[in-house]
Parts: C-alpha cells; structure tokens; sequence
C-alpha cells in the first residue's frame, strides 16, 4: 500500500531564476542555466523519496511576453536538458511527459520531446511531467472546446457532464491531482498553473530562488506535508 504520509503528485513552480542572476550581477539566462541543475536535484529526490508524479512548471502561456532572447535560452535549454538526460532517465527507469500547448512550440523541441517521451515510454518509477507552454486557462479553454465537439456530435449530454467527465478532457486525465504545490522565490500566486487540479492541494512557499533549492529543500517539502490535515471540506 501506497504510503499516504509521501505526495503521490508533487507540482512545482520553479520561480526566481531572473532574480537569483540578477543578486549575483549575472545575466538573467544564467539563472535559468542554474535552476537546471536543480531540477535534476529534485527529480532524484523525488524519486528517491517514493514521490510517483512531478510536474514542474517550465514555461508558461505568458511567458512569451519576455524579450525573444530570453525565450529562445529557455528552449535551447530545454533542448539541452533532453538531450544531455534521455539516457539518464531510461538508466533510472522514468518516464518523460508534457502538458500545454504543445503544438505551439518550436519544431526542434516538439522533435526532441517526442523522442525522448518514446524513449522513456516505459519508465514506471517516477513520471516527470513538464508544464510547457502551460495555462491553466487556455487548458479550460481547449477542454471546453473539446465536450462542445462531442456534445455537437452526440458523443457527450450535456446535461450529464460531471467533474469527473470534465477532468477527463484536461491535459492532465490520465493522473491524479497533485497533492503537494511548491512554489519558490516566496510568491504566493498560482500564476495561471493547474487552476482546475489544485484545489485540494497543499501549498508550500520557499523563500528560496528556484537555483538554490536542491535536494534538502525539497525533502523538507515532503516533511511539511507530513504534518498538514487534508480535510478536503469534510
Ligand atoms: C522561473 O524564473 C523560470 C521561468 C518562468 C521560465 P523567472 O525567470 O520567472 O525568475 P524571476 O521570477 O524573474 O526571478
Ligand atoms: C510562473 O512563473 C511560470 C513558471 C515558473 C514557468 P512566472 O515568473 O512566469 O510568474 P509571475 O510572472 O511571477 O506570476
Ligand atoms: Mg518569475
């Protein structure tokens, strides 16, 4: 039996890169090149610690609003990072998946991904799931879009759809809602990431910049979790 006192979902919005850069006289890219290292640091931890999901926030809908340069480092890292850890994470036995827009991100990344989420299609001890091109928003909006197809076509009654039908049509039906949300840098904001999943989640802020949240960080994540009482309004 599955541990209920370990997240079997934990959610991150990796924040803080800019700023980590900035506190140091650095460019704001080499933030992004260091919180690298720490998503490979909490994915062993995760894994390490029983954690079955990990969904880390990479690049949201908004943040094409930044300067192009800063867009194109964040996919250049992307590519990167797949290309620098496919082996590794077959070797480890996890399995890579996304969610967003997907189809709106450059044809290089959409390559890569699709590589490496063949490649690693069988890996059962951690699901890394990456939040690419992610709104939670436009995920209502596509999931809307879709019930409207199938009630047109027969296939759903309108009358009938439950949470339970709905959820099914997220890009996120085929897991659970995350237990555990982390966010760091010390914002208290969803900024637009899994509206719809997190509603009965835990939330726990670091004042840490995403680059300086390594493995102890997270471990004391999971032991803060530990102690919370999930009353889901009962
Ligand atoms: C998070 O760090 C990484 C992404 C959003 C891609 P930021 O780039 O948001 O860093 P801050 O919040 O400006 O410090
Ligand atoms: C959230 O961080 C998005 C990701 C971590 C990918 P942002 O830095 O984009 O969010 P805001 O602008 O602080 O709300
Ligand atoms: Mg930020």
């Amino acid at each position: 039996m599955a541990d209920k006192l370990v997240p079997v979902h934990v959610a991150v919005i990796m924040d803080g890169n800019g700023r980590w850069a900035s506190q140091r006289n650095l460019p704001r890219i080499a933030g992004h090149s260091a919180g690298a290292k720490s998503v490979e640091e909490v994915i062993k931890a995760a894994k390490e610690s029983g954690v079955k999901i990990l969904t880390l926030y990479a690049f949201s809908t908004e943040n094409w609003k930044r300067p192009k340069y800063e867009v194109d480092a964040l996919f250049k890292l992307l590519e990167n990072y797949i290309d620098s850890q496919t082996e590794i994470l077959i070797k480890n036995d996890i399995r890579l998946s996304a969610i967003g827009r997907i189809e709106g991100l450059p044809d290089t990344v959409q390559r890569k991904l699709k590589s490496v989420m063949d490649k690693t299609m069988s890996g059962s001890s951690l699901l890394l799931n990456l939040a690419l091109n992610y709104g939670a928003r436009s995920e209502i909006v596509d999931a809307v879009r879709a019930v409207s197809k199938d009630c047109v076509a027969g296939k759903a009654d309108p009358d009938r759809i439950d949470e339970k039908d709905f959820s099914g049509y997220l890009y996120t039906k085929n897991l659970p809602d995350p237990d555990l949300l982390i966010r760091t840098s010390g914002e208290m904001r969803l900024s637009n990431f899994l509206l719809w999943q997190l509603s009965y989640s835990e939330i726990y802020i670091s004042k840490k910049m995403w680059p300086d949240f390594k493995k102890d960080d997270f471990i004391e994540a999971l032991n803060e979790y530990r102690n919370r009482q999930r009353r889901y309004g009962g």
